[in-house]
């Protein structure tokens, strides 16, 4: 009888596991499935890169369907299901959730003999728009015309709006991780500052709490970005920097100890100018050039104040010395001839430009709205940028980013709170503008939303928030 139960609890272990097992390799499907898709709008079909990427989701779906003869995946109510079995949606699978959800498309199932070049044509659809291609036309004869006859699409049974308290308190979460790291780099700059000894642990689980957070829900953390804190700048633009460069990361499918390490790098950027003296940092005037030489010896110095911090990553160090080098001779320092930037350098130039340039600093009496910000950083791509990074950045945020204001075909004015991978139709929250203040209206719309075949609202164009006196803060914090 004992033996018999303990069999029968041996069984029962073994099966979970097993389904653990199944329902870790189908995400893992879908994610790389995700990261085909998202390879396909940045690498011509024919990139070894994307090659590659295409190659190791077959090689996962035949891993698993030995035993099948398909794999169906399925999405019910914003739910993701692997044949009966729940799969969890988070942040690295959420863009294509939605982007199934989008073009209508509930079920997707891979048949056996699939190839890599279907599933390159496939990928190259999912990246095409709506209107050509969603289960409102002719899926079928597309996929035929195609030449992807392994894989069949199903509509979407049941969608159900995100639960809104799930979002709320992803916004508190991440509220608290923000005002944290500002209080954990602000002891880090006063250590450095009194030359005690710096708590390299306490950083670390920092960061992972943000990592952790910016999975979870990417929006809610990169949200607070774009709440510029007058007081402690300083502090939260290492935060911002951080932030974007960790949610950059993410987007491009880096591992998790590489966001991690982008992320400490990204917090201590800057740590340099904490021998800048006060006047030059805080200056609401042009600097002197005498002063601007100065403030440019940031980087080096940076990067000799973390080679004496224990525990600090090699990365961090680089990525202080390097983050102003704009792709090669044009920055500073000199390096007295071209430098390679380092990738992880690159990522953290281009997350410190995007909150530099936003940034309500004191020498700015204007702020620049993130959708300015996004057009300066793409003009300036192939020169100071790496050209592949701003593509995935301006995928990232949008062209519309989390904090700008929109004005509406219908009168109405909208502020961005959440991306789509519609650059052009983020989700908003209405807003009611009224004797020179404002309110929240309460309703947040999807810009996809169509009604008799057409758009219910579109974007006719951005409204300053500086000039019109509108506190976006209020909104997303
Ligand atoms: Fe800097
Ligand atoms: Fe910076």
């Amino acid at each position: 009888m004992a033996e018999e139960q303990s069999d029968a609890r041996g069984e029962a272990r073994q099966s979970f596991f097993a389904k653990q097992q199944l329902i870790a390799s189908a995400k893992g499907i879908m994610q790389q499935l995700s990261s085909v898709v998202r390879s396909a709008t940045l690498y011509p079909a024919a990139h070894p890169f994307l090659l590659q990427s295409a190659d190791l989701l077959l090689a996962k779906i035949d891993g698993m369907s030995t035993a099948r003869k398909a794999l169906s995946f399925y999405i019910v109510n914003n739910e993701l299901f692997f044949e009966t079995h729940s799969v969890p949606i988070d942040q690295s699978l959420a863009f294509l959730v939605e982007d199934f959800i989008r073009r209508d498309i509930g079920g997707i199932v891979f048949k056996p003999g699939l190839t890599r070049d279907e599933i390159i044509r496939f990928s190259t659809l999912m990246n095409e728009e709506v209107a050509k291609f969603s289960m409102a036309g002719d899926v079928p004869a597309i996929l035929e015309e195609r030449k992807i006859g392994h894989i069949e699409l199903h509509r979407v049974l049941l969608v159900d709006k995100k639960a809104v308290s799930a979002v709320k308190d992803a916004r508190q979460r991440a509220g608290e991780v923000f005002m944290d790291a500002v209080t954990t780099v602000k002891e880090m700059v006063d250590a450095v500052g009194m030359e005690k000894a710096v708590n390299m642990r306490a950083l670390n689980t920092m960061v992972h709490s943000m990592v952790d957070n910016v999975l979870e829900n990417r929006d809610a953390l990169m949200g607070l970005t774009s709440i510029k804190m007058y007081d402690e700048y300083t502090f939260a633009h290492s935060v911002n920097t951080s932030i974007l460069a960790i949610s950059l990361a993410t987007y491009l499918s880096f591992e998790k100890p590489q966001i991690a390490s982008l992320g400490v790098a990204g917090l201590l950027h800057d740590i340099g100018k904490v021998y800048i003296p006060h006047q030059i940092i805080n200056k609401p005037d042009k600097l002197t050039d005498e002063e601007w030489e100065i403030l440019k010896r940031h980087p080096v110095e940076g990067a000799l104040i973390l080679a004496d911090v224990p525990g600090v990553t090699k990365l961090a160090m680089i990525g202080a010395f390097e983050h102003h080098q704009q792709g090669g001779a044009r920055g500073y320092p000199s390096v007295g001839g071209v430098l390679y930037q380092h990738p992880f350098s690159q990522i953290i130039a281009l997350a410190d430009a995007y909150d530099a340039i936003t940034a309500a600093r004191v020498y700015y009496s204007v702020q620049t709205p993130p959708d300015k910000a996004v057009r300066i950083l793409v003009a300036k791509r192939g020169s100071s940028f790496n050209p592949v990074l701003v593509k995935a950045f301006v995928n990232m945020v949008g062209l519309f980013p989390i904090g700008t204001l929109l004005k509406l075909n219908t009168g109405e004015i909208g502020l961005v709170v959440h991306q789509t991978r519609d650059l052009l139709r983020p989700h908003v929250l209405l807003l009611d503008k009224f004797d020179g203040s404002e309110r929240e209206n309460g309703k947040q719309v999807n810009l996809q939303e169509t009604a008799g075949g057409k758009y219910k609202r579109t974007v006719v164009g951005t409204i300053d928030p500086y000039e019109e006196k509108i506190n976006v803060k209020q909104y997303l914090g």
